[in-house]
């Protein structure tokens, strides 16, 4: 383990020294709570490893730009890479180490093993990002494996994503318990991202209208306006507020992912809204919950 300085956190970089440490504190009657990030660290992921120090009595943090994510043409070599202000974040909340592999740490000799969430990967995001959830839940699955933890933290604006993972923990029986964290938002509702760095000052006037849109929506649908009506107007105020490309704005079940048309949504049922729209260069995403 490398020990820096006082206003940063303890690193380690191989599988090897990270179980090393975790079995230390599992022996010493300790509980280990992991948030898996890309880094360009925000307010968003130390509430998430706020998150974990509530649930456990250790934290650990991984930080990996994972490559098989990424589509090409997508921004893997210009993804914020920002390691010593991240190790300085992390210290600020008490973060106990953080995890910092090489590719070839998490893909040793290539690899030829991946995890598939079938279905729920391919709607929503996963038909605009065919790649994406495979390539998450294949690192997640590793870095579940490298750091064995008890507890791991996601957060509720990645909500796709949040569902994958309880899926494949559930169906491949990792020992871990999979939380939820609030989404984390800027003064006008903009979800915090670290991809809202590539937005322009305009641009980032007028992201604050995805979670407003939705907003209204999830408003209207749980007081019994009809999905589609509330969805189509949704879509045209997005539209309106400057943003380019509409994804998708969609209802679906909560936990399956799966669409929910007109006549599904019954008085007392719960639904989630997501959205996906391109703001300039930069694809935003976001949702709430729905409740009839
Ligand atoms: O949400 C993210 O930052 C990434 O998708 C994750 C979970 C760290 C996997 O690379």
């Amino acid at each position: 383990m490398n020990s820096t300085t006082d206003n940063s956190v303890p690193t380690v970089r191989t599988r090897a020294d990270l179980l090393r440490q975790v079995a230390a504190w599992k022996r010493a009657g300790e509980t280990v709570g992991f948030v898996p990030t890309m880094g360009a660290l925000h307010g968003g992921h130390l509430s998430l490893v706020e998150k974990a120090r509530e649930k456990a009595s250790r934290v650990v943090v991984s930080i990996f730009v994972n490559p098989t994510q990424f589509a090409p043409g997508e921004d893997f070599d210009t993804y914020p890479r920002t390691e010593e202000s991240d190790l300085q974040k992390l210290a600020s909340v008490n973060a106990d180490l953080a995890y910092l592999p090489g590719v070839e740490e998490m893909y040793p000799d290539g690899s030829l093993t991946n995890v598939r969430v079938e279905s729920m990967s391919d709607l929503l995001d996963g038909l605009f990002r065919p790649h994406f959830f495979y390539g998450v839940a294949t690192v997640v699955a590793r870095l579940f494996l490298h750091a064995q933890p008890d507890v791991a933290v996601f957060g509720e604006k990645d909500y796709q994503q949040l569902q994958i993972i309880r899926r494949m923990v559930r169906d491949l029986g990792f020992p871990i318990e999979i939380i939820g964290a609030p989404t984390a938002r800027d003064a006008d509702g903009l979800a915090q991202s670290s991809r809202n760095l590539y937005l322009s000052a305009e641009e980032r006037r007028n992201a604050g209208a995805l979670q407003a849109a939705l907003h209204r929506a999830a408003k209207r649908i749980g007081a019994g306006t009809l999905p589609s009506e509330a969805l189509g107007e949704a879509t045209a105020l997005l539209a309106s507020a400057g943003f380019g490309k509409i994804d998708y704005v969609s209802l679906v079940d909560p936990g399956t992912l799966q669409d929910l048309p007109d006549e599904v949504l019954a008085p007392g049922s719960a639904a989630r809204l997501l959205g996906a729209a391109w703001m300039g260069k930069t694809r935003l995403i976001d949702n709430i919950s729905v409740t009839r």
